[in-house]
């Protein structure tokens, strides 16, 4: 059966979830893979694009700068790259679709271009915050015009002079590190970042292996201006957001047992597995590998009977991603759940703690809404209609909600789903899954 482009789904409960499954390439690695080999002398391969719209998009945006990028194969890219001077004026506006990263990784990489540009997005990324990139890359000398409040789209003027500084990140983000960094490629001078939490290292690790001199520990990046990349091959492993939600679908599911084929491990990233381990979830990690710098092992994950824990709060940034998979768990487990630290999830794809709570209550959990995370009691659901919201992960944390709930239920608007996960609903019954389109 193929993957059908509904809008919406009905989830139901399926089987057991058995066997192996290969999830999608990373959508935070593929996206700075295009960005790093189009800036990069020479021509580099990569293995295992995310098909996605989001990273498509991005791949879209630097073909109309100038950079040729060929498609061999699905999920393989061959990008010929333009050297850090050699990107061109495009035609009309860079359209970063419904990609946080895209915009914010792009505005700093535009802001030192000597052309202007302009970047914008669908209505979910329409509505993201964007002073935090636009204030510190302008203390660097970038100017960059925004709508009221900081939204996209962005005007970016070309032709200023970028100059390095020492940037303490007031929030823990991987994409605002990035765009300082990006910028910082090409200011006089040396630019730094601090971090209240270590975010992840995908740009600094890429960097380097592109031969850029950068120094970096967890927290913390530093490098100097006026450095090349030397084109470099790229495997990226399999995407542990997307990994995520069949690891908690066999946690959940009595009698499963599944395999997630070489997904990326990351520490950074994994916050999820200490959470699931500490509430009683049976996850083994087998084949322990390396992929172009980064950890991947198989994630073989048994069924186990879950209980509700305080999250502690210095997961939360390795699980920034998880959380509306994490809900569904913890409306499944026994006890309470606890989630604090985490006011970002209201400025992702949609305001996640509100989606989740408004979700969850249809179904019959109780969930207490705090401003910065939830108080989730757990127990049975119910079936009953959910609004994703057009947030792909909402989407798919509810189709996994679907296999333990005693009812249908319905999720709408769920076509983002492609942004970061094409494919899902038919891997999801390949596995085991309940799940349709309406
Ligand atoms: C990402 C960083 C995180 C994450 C997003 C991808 C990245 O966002 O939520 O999905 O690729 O750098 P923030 O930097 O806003 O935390």
């Amino acid at each position: 059966m193929t993957s059908f482009q509904s809008r919406d789904w009905i989830a139901t409960r399926g089987a057991a979830l058995r066997g192996e499954v290969a999830v999608p390439g990373d959508k935070s690695i593929s996206h700075r893979a295009v960005m790093l080999a189009a800036l990069a002398d020479g021509v580099s391969h990569i293995e295992g694009f995310l098909e996605g719209a989001d990273t498509r998009a991005t791949a879209a945006i630097f073909a109309q700068m100038g950079v040729r990028i060929e498609v061999p194969s699905a999920s393989r890219r061959v990008v010929r790259g333009a050297g850090v001077d050699g990107l061109r004026a495009p035609a009309g506006v860079l359209d970063c679709g419904n990609a946080g990263t895209g915009m914010r990784l792009l505005s700093g990489l535009l802001a030192a271009q000597s052309f202007d540009s302009v970047l914008a997005g669908d209505e979910s990324l329409s509505r993201r915050p964007m002073n935090r990139v636009i204030e510190p890359l302008s203390r660097m000398g970038a100017h960059i015009d925004a709508e009221d409040g900081g939204l996209p789209p962005l005007r970016i003027r070309g032709g200023q002079r970028l100059q390095g500084i020492d940037f303490e990140s007031p929030v823990a983000s991987a994409q605002v590190k990035s765009a300082m960094l990006l910028a910082g490629l090409f200011a006089r001078g040396e630019t730094s970042v601090r971090e209240p939490h270590p975010t992840r290292d995908y740009t600094e690790r890429m960097l380097s292996a592109f031969g850029v001199d950068i120094e970096h520990s967890p927290g913390f990046a530093r490098l100097r201006g006026g450095q090349r990349l030397r084109a470099t091959d790229i495997a990226v492993p399999a995407d542990f957001s997307s990994a995520a939600f069949f690891i908690v679908a066999a946690t959940l599911v009595p009698g499963s047992e599944l395999r997630l084929r070489a997904v990326g491990l990351n520490p950074r990233r994994t916050g999820l597995l200490a959470a699931l381990r500490a509430m009683g979830a049976d996850i083994v990690e087998e084949r322990a590998a390396n992929h172009g710098g980064e950890p991947v092992a198989d994630v073989v994950v048994r069924h186990a009977p879950l209980r509700g824990i305080e999250v502690p709060v210095e997961l939360v940034p390795d699980m920034i991603d998880e959380f509306p998979i994490l809900a569904v768990a913890a409306a499944c487990a026994q006890g309470t759940t606890v989630v604090r630290g985490a006011a970002e999830l209201r400025v992702k794809e949609s305001d996640r703690i509100a989606a989740m709570a408004t979700g969850l209550r249809s179904l019959g959990v109780r969930v207490e809404e705090r401003p910065d995370g939830a108080v989730i009691g757990g127990g049975a659901l119910r079936g009953g209609t959910i609004d994703s919201l057009g947030d792909h992960r909402i989407a798919m944390a509810f189709a996994v909600a679907g296999q333990l709930a005693d009812g249908a239920v319905a999720i709408d608007d769920v076509a983002n789903v492609a942004t970061s996960f094409p494919g899902f609903d038919e891997l999801a019954r390949q596995a085991g899954f309940g799940l349709r389109a309406r």
